[in-house]
């Protein structure tokens, strides 16, 4: 009975040292890792992607990203919110999804892949990764028609600024 109990003390104190070896710069890292099964995957590739498990849009943009040569491993935690200010996505830059490369980068919301393959292939330093904040009309996953919304994809800077990475003006440039 003694025994027992003291297994399951050393148990509890092992889960917390844990958790809190978990609060270093490489966090980004950490959350990719936790439980990442990917890692024989060409890792510029491989993405995990926060979402809620009923969004529709997301699905589209993943399947845009598989379309595109990627490979996603989508998870569903009970607070994205919570995901994201752990990432260091501030609430202006959000949008439903968030996709998080072995790298540790992050892409917040319908960014199209050829330009988180562009950043990717060169990363700016001070950079965590890219936005498309919001949901604008006809990007991908998005899809209406013809219905298209300019936008502008961000350049998310480790200081919480932001700067504009791409400018997108029609349905074409995303592809
Ligand atoms: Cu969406
Ligand atoms: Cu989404």
């Amino acid at each position: 009975m003694y025994i027992k109990i003291l297994t399951v003390m050393i148990l509890a104190s092992s889960v917390a040292l844990t958790a809190c070896s978990d609060s270093s710069e490489s966090r980004n890292q950490a959350v990719f890792n936790e439980e990442s099964k990917l890692q024989s995957v060409d890792s510029s590739k491989v993405f995990r992607v926060y979402k809620s498990p009923t969004c529709g849009c997301c699905t589209s943009w993943i399947e845009h990203m598989e379309k595109q040569g990627g490979k996603v491993d989508p998870v569903h935690p009970e607070n994205l919110g919570d995901i994201k200010s752990q990432l260091g996505i501030l609430p202006m830059y959000r949008s439903c999804h968030t996709a998080v490369s072995v790298e540790g980068y992050v892409f917040e919301g319908h960014v199209p892949s050829r330009y988180i393959n562009q950043f990717l292939s060169n990363a700016p330093a001070d950079a965590i990764g890219l936005a498309v904040p919001g949901m604008p009309a006809g990007s991908p996953g998005m899809e209406m028609g013809d219905r298209f919304t300019p936008y502008s994809i961000l350049l998310l800077k480790k200081d919480g600024t932001s700067s504009i990475y791409a400018q997108i003006n029609t349905l074409a440039e995303q592809y």
